[in-house]
């Protein structure tokens, strides 16, 4: 493993290999399941200026804007920019698709919701994710909302194995196309870190990815030094959180 957490976001992860291998399980109807989650969550009745904060190929940008919400999507790959701004010209709803490093977000008090979705925070140093929380609050109105969804570190600990490890395969196109990952956590830094082999397009490549893990008491302190705050501390279900829940979604106010 290489901890590899750092200025540099991990954008070799992110491209169309990942697209291919997750839409096995982000299914058109998988994503309209989480978008009505997130409609939930943030009680978006009526419209809303949306920020979706690092909005990947924009499967939940778009959707909320079908619900007639006014919504942002920032993200810095351009390939998935560009998939999103077709997918949104294909569905006839708008989506201003920004492709700016999150890091740099310099909106202030444009937006009712900062929705970061699906892993797409810690992926640098406590101090710049912190900084990120703190763009976050200055881009939201008084009262405006924060939601977090995360991986459950709880439930990440137990499936590691004995050696440290754990081994998460996707196949696709019978047995040819493969990701598997390869997943540790380093507790001294609480670094999750990925070794991911993709084999696909007879290309056998190993990408990597780390991203600071944090608990929800963590979070909830780094919220509150960022003027946030907390509301609700659910699992994926959009219930309680438990030691199964395989994520953890924080909402918090901007006070
Ligand atoms: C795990 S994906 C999640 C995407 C999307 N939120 C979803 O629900 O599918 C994380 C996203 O973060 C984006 N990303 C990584 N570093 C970034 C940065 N510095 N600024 C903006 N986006 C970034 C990647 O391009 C990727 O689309």
């Amino acid at each position: 493993m290489v901890a590899v957490l750092s200025d540099l976001a991990p954008l070799d992860v992110f491209d169309a290999d990942y697209l291919y291998f997750y839409e096995t399980f982000q299914t058109a109807a998988v994503n309209e399941v989480e978008t009505e989650l997130v409609a939930r969550l943030l009680d978006l009745e009526g419209t809303h200026d949306v920020l979706d904060a690092c909005c990947g190929a924009g499967r939940i940008a778009n959707r909320l804007a079908a619900r007639g919400h006014r919504v942002t999507g920032i993200d810095s790959n351009p390939l998935f920019c560009r998939l999103g701004r077709s997918e949104a010209a294909a569905a006839a709803v708008t989506v201003d698709y920004r492709c700016e490093d999150i890091r740099h977000l310099a909106d202030e008090a444009s937006f009712d919701v900062v929705l970061s979705w699906f892993s797409s925070f810690g992926y640098w140093d406590d101090r710049t994710n912190v900084d990120i929380l703190r763009r976050f609050r200055r881009a939201l109105r008084p009262g405006g909302q924060l939601l977090l969804d995360l991986p459950n570190p709880a439930l990440l600990m137990r499936q590691l194995g004995p050696g440290g490890e754990a081994v998460r395969r996707v196949r696709r196109a019978g047995e040819h196309d493969l990701m598997e990952d390869h997943i540790g956590v380093d507790l001294e830094s609480s670094e999750l870190q990925v070794s991911r082999r993709i084999v696909r397009n007879g290309a056998d490549r190993t990408v990597h990815l780390a991203c600071r893990l944090y608990t929800p008491s963590e979070l909830s302190a780094r919220l509150k030094r960022t003027r946030f705050g907390l509301t609700a501390i659910l699992g994926d279900d959009g219930h309680a959180l438990h030691a199964d829940s395989t994520r953890q979604l924080l909402l918090a106010t901007a006070i």
